[in-house]
């Protein structure tokens, strides 16, 4: 598809080398002749550290309100105790994804020549508004002998079938469709009962896609010893947390990992990242690799329709055989830019 459209992309740079991987990212995407118009945000640690901003109503709108969000990483160096932990993480990135309603987090994993998942493709399904990370629960008698600290986990029937639809219908683009829901239903006995019955009912009008069901902890053994046996895999918040680093560290590493924080009814933009972090310990040392935000930025323009530009940029990653470390952030790039 050709579009003549100049997509207004809103830009989170972020921290660490955050903004190196953006602009790789970006400067891949000009390469294209695709047409867009970045805004810049000035969000995360180094903001917040500057001026006590995190985000607002206002900011959070106007981001909605772009066609797509490219965001590096969040977050300060470790070891830096001058941000308490979660103020970020829950002011920030969560409340981008609650407040824009990104349900899904999209995150494709195609293995690298060499890695324990070599000739592997296969994707995760992440619920991305709800489970632990909802925010549900509290503290009492802090700093007592009778501290109770809860942290529950939301299930709603509305925002589990949506998800699994979602995945369901990821995997109909597969040629052999697959959906794995990885969950640990034979403790987490509520929840796991509403997203094993959701799983058979949405299941059910999906006849031609293959179903199947491990509890999380064996799921880490799959990923290592038998990766190829996954197409889709659709879980909870957390678990898609946890199982996502495990996925990128066995399909070549974190570097390669790229997401999708998805809004599919198009209400509001929806935000592309990499799943790796700040990494401030090797700013500006060129050693940053950016394929993963460029992988994000595929994901983002086969989003805005713009798939002949996604398909030049995803070719150009897969025939990408160079040394990561030896050629570092503008190496790689220009590999890349070379190939488009
Ligand atoms: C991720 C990250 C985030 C998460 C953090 C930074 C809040 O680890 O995108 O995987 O836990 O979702
Ligand atoms: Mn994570």
């Amino acid at each position: 598809m050709s579009n003549t459209k100049t997509h207004r992309i809103a830009v989170i740079g972020g921290d660490g080398i955050g903004p190196e991987v953006t602009s790789a990212a970006l400067e891949v995407v000009a390469a294209t002749g695709v047409s867009f118009a970045t805004t810049g945000f000035e969000l995360g640690a180094a903001r917040y550290l500057r001026d006590g901003f995190v985000l607002d109503d206002q900011t959070l709108a106007e981001l909605g309100g772009h066609d797509a969000i490219l965001l590096g990483a969040i977050g300060p160096a470790i070891g830096d105790t001058r941000i308490p932990g979660g103020l970020l993480e829950r002011g920030l990135l969560l409340r981008i994804r609650f407040g824009l309603d990104l349900y899904i987090n999209y995150r494709p994993f195609r293995a690298t020549p060499g890695s324990l998942a070599d000739g592997c493709e296969f994707a995760i399904v992440r619920e991305n508004t709800e489970g632990p990370y909802a925010g549900e629960g509290g503290v009492l008698r802090y700093g007592t002998d009778h501290e109770i600290a809860t942290q529950g986990s939301v299930n709603t029937r509305f925002g589990v079938e949506r998800c699994v639809r979602f995945a369901f219908e990821k995997a109909l683009t597969l040629d052999s469709p697959k959906v794995t829901l990885v969950h640990k239903t034979n403790v987490l006995t509520f929840a796991g009962n509403l997203w094993t019955r959701v799983m058979a009912l949405v299941g059910a009008e999906y006849p031609q896609v293959a179903v199947d069901y491990q509890h999380v902890d064996a799921a880490c053994i799959y990923l290592v010893e038998d990766p190829q046996r996954y197409g889709i895999i659709v879980t909870d918040n957390l678990f898609g947390d946890i199982l996502s680093d495990l996925a990128g560290a066995v399909t070549g590493g974190i570097g390669y990992a790229a997401s999708a924080n998805l809004n599919p009814p198009r209400t509001n933009a929806s935000l592309f990242e990499p799943v790796h972090g700040a990494a401030h310990d090797i700013v500006g040392t060129n050693r940053a690799n950016p394929l993963a935000a460029i992988v994000s930025a595929v994901l983002m323009l086969e989003h805005l329709g713009e798939t002949e530009a996604a398909s030049r940029i995803r070719a150009a990653v897969a025939d990408f055989d160079g040394d990561p470390v030896a050629l570092g952030t503008t190496g790689i790039t220009n590999d890349i830019l070379r190939r488009i």
